[in-house]
């Protein structure tokens, strides 16, 4: 079954002070499949931040339109689960009040929600740190805490933009790992979210993701599709010089563009 399906997206920016336009996304077409993992990566500007926003249902494209089990996304749905980089947690709010936030406000009763929340909270291990807040934690517990906002909801779609770029390294391996188990990486696809994951590394993209696709800039479209065909559970079955080649074959695809990224920002 199609989750998510890109048909034709273009999206232009117009500055309000220059009236410049940035072409950000231009005519792409894609797809994700129920229980799929989808890992985007591409150069700094290439849309990629845009594409999530739209299937977010937070940014209207100008032309194309996105769908999310065959319904057009007209706005942002608890059924759509949003993580971006910098967690985004109300700062005034404890763990448990940031992790309950979702059912809370979609009216859910509290003795339904109560148990989940006490569960979320063990599986991304901030059990005895409930009633912190935000700013009493680390860079990795935060993320975490965010995480289970996220999952609190159920969604049945994962929406995440470099979820881990602002963890250290042990902790971005540590939740790669617990990201993998949440989603269910070993159950049939029919019972796990769909994901679309954009990463700046492509060794995580390669480690965690069934298909990675590569946007290319100016303007952005889908450059390469690649299937990454490696046994799951992937951390009990690691092939490092099986991920090495498939790393190789998707830093081909983006070297030039990010090196004129970068000499262009
Ligand atoms: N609100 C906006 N107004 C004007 N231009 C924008 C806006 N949002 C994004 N852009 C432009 O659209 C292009 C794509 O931006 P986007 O944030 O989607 O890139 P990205 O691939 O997520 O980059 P990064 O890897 O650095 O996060 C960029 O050129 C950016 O400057
Ligand atoms: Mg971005």
């Amino acid at each position: 079954m199609t989750a998510i399906r890109i048909d034709r997206i273009s999206k232009t920016f117009v500055s309000s002070r220059t009236g410049e336009q940035v072409v950000a996304l231009k005519d792409v077409d894609l797809e994700v499949s129920q229980g799929e993992f989808v890992a985007i990566v591409g150069p700094s500007g290439c849309g990629k931040s845009t594409l999530l926003s739209i299937i977010a249902g937070i940014l209207e494209p100008t032309s194309g339109a996105a769908y999310h089990y065959d319904a057009p996304i007209l706005g942002p749905s608890p059924d759509r689960g949003v993580l971006f980089q910098d967690y985004a947690l109300f700062p005034w709010l404890s763990v448990r009040q940031n992790i309950s936030f979702g059912p809370r406000a979609r009216g859910v009763p509290s003795s339904e929600w109560q148990q989940e929340v006490d569960r979320l909270i063990s599986v991304v291990g901030l059990s005895g740190f409930d009633t912190r807040l935000p700013h009493e934690l680390s860079g990795g517990m935060r993320q975490r805490c965010a995480l289970a906002r996220m999952l609190a909801n159920e969604p049945r779609t994962w929406l995440m933009d470099e979820p881990l770029a602002a963890v250290d390294l042990q902790t971005r391996t540590l939740l790669q790992e617990e990201i993998l188990r949440i989603w269910g990486e070993d159950q049939p696809p029919a019972d796990r979210p769909a994901v679309m994951f954009i990463t700046h590394g492509i060794d995580e993209a390669v480690l965690l993701a069934d298909r990675v696709i590569v946007l290319g800039r100016r303007p952005g479209r889908v450059k390469a599709d690649l299937k990454i065909d490696l046994n799951r559970p992937r951390f009990e079955h690691r092939d490092l010089a099986a991920e090495g080649v498939l790393v190789q074959q998707i830093w081909d695809q983006i070297r030039d563009e990010a090196r004129s990224a970068i000499l262009e920002d």
